[in-house]
This record gives C-alpha cells, structure tokens and sequence, in this order.
C-alpha cells in the first residue's frame, strides 16, 4: 500500500461522516445507533417532505447542527486530506459531508455531493446565500432579500436530486483514477456509495478506512479497520 501511495498520480478520496467523527460531529448511522431528532429519525426530518410540511422545524433541524459545528475544528484525517491535494498530480475529494471541514482544513475544489449547512438557498429564485455572513438569528425561518421567498438549507434532503454536474464530476474522476479511497461512510446512500464500485470497474485499487465493515468492504482491495484521523496520517510515512 505504501508503494502505491506513493507512486500513484490520479487518486479519488470519497468522505462521509465518519471522518469528521473525530472532531465531535455525530454521524448518522454507526456503531449500531441511528441519529433522531425530537423522536424522528434523520432521514425523516432531513426529507423533502418534510420540507413541504414544516420549514420551519427543518430550520431548527439545521440550526442546532450548526450550532453544533460552531465549536468544532478539522481533525489529523482533515488536515491529512488537506494535505494530499498536493501530492498527487491529480487529486479529487469528493464528500458527501456538509459541515465545511474539508474547506477549513485547507482542502481546495472539494465536490460536495450534499450541499453545505453553512450554505441557504431561495425555495423560489435561486439566490444563494452564505449563513455566516448573515448572521440572523438561528431561530427565525430566512427569507431570500432578492425576491421575498423562504429560504431552505442548500443541502441534499432525502429524496432530492444531487446538485448538477456534482456527481457527474466525481464519476468522471473515478472512472481516471488509479487509487480511490473510501472514508468513514456507512456506504448506504447512493449515488455516492456508487463512486467506488465505478473506481473498482474502472481498474482502480481500492481503500477502505473504517473501523466498521460497509456493504463496499468486499469489493475494495484492501480494508482498513480503524479511526480516519490515526489512519490517514500514516500513509504519509
Ligand atoms: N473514522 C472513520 N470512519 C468512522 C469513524 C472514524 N473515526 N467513526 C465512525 N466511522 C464510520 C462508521 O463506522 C460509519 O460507517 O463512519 C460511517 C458513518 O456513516 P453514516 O453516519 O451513515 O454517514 P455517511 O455514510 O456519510 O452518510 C451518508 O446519509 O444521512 C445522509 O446525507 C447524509 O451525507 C449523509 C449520507
């Protein structure tokens, strides 16, 4: 592996919750629980419909997670990350993470697959707009300056299409690469689960970093049990 590492020229690093675990961000699903909030599952509040329903309660949803994120810094498997986009001749991080780690622990032209939550968008013209430069009041339902409409978290709900050409972009890169790495995600949510399956056909050797096994764990080369911020490091040695 090290070898590998450190002749590889096109390497695709996909992230999930997992490599922010470190830094105190709860993940979704591991270790055999699955996140709620006010008694609803995550996959329920993060909906589109529940967007439909309750803008409002989805604005709280969000709100606390960034409250959460307020007190938080990258951790050894961000700044590692951060770190590699200068070692290969071509690197892509794809993330399916919306906390804004990656960018703060230096990483540039990180794909974000889901959005950020430190990003709103108009529910009606577009606008988008950046939530720290606005620095409205974490209770209140935000409405867009350009055109009056509310304003939704510029995140990929369950049952949401990815943002365009995002998918398409990591694809191609895995479809390039000659190494893909596959990071702290329970590897359930598709299409993002789907990037290293097409790394794999594509011919690429496949890395998984973990400490639990993932429905992609029989089809990468090699599996990693263990921590992302004590694991990556390593690979630099
Ligand atoms: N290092 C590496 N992996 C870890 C660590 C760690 N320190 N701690 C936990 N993990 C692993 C868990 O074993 C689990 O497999 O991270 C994974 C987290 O899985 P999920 O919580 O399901 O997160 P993720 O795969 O990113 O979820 C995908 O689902 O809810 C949606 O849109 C949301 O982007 C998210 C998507």
């Amino acid at each position: 592996m090290r070898k590998r590492f450190a002749e590889a020229r096109r390497v695709l690093v996909l992230t999930g919750a997992g490599v922010s675990a470190e830094s105190g961000v709860p993940t979704f699903r591991g270790g055999g629980q699955s996140a709620v909030w006010k008694g609803m599952p995550f996959d329920k509040i993060s909906s589109a419909g529940m967007l439909e329903r309750n803008l409002p309660e989805v604005w709280e949803w969000f709100n606390y997670r960034r409250g959460v994120l307020e007190t938080i810094e990258p951790n050894p498997a961000h700044r590692a990350l951060a770190r590699w986009q200068d070692r290969f001749e071509d690197f892509t991080l794809v993330t399916q993470n919306v906390d804004g780690l990656h960018q703060r622990a230096g990483s540039r032209s990180v794909v974000e697959l889901h959005g950020n939550i430190w990003r709103a968008r108009c529910r009606a013209c577009r606008a988008k707009y950046d939530l720290r430069e606005r620095g409205e009041s974490a209770s209140r339902t935000y409405t867009c300056t350009e055109c009056g409409n509310y304003l939704r978290p510029d995140v990929v709900l369950f049952g949401e299409m990815l943002p365009v050409g995002a998918f398409e972009r990591a694809a191609l890169k895995a479809r390039e690469c000659e190494l893909c790495f596959v990071i702290g995600t329970s590897a359930l949510v598709y299409p993002a689960a789907g990037l290293p399956e097409i790394a794999s056909a594509a011919g690429a050797y496949t890395v998984e970093v973990n400490p639990e096994p993932t429905p992609l764990s029989d089809l990468c080369d090699e599996v990693i049990n263990g921590k992302a911020g004590e694991i990556l490091p390593l690979f630099e040695s």
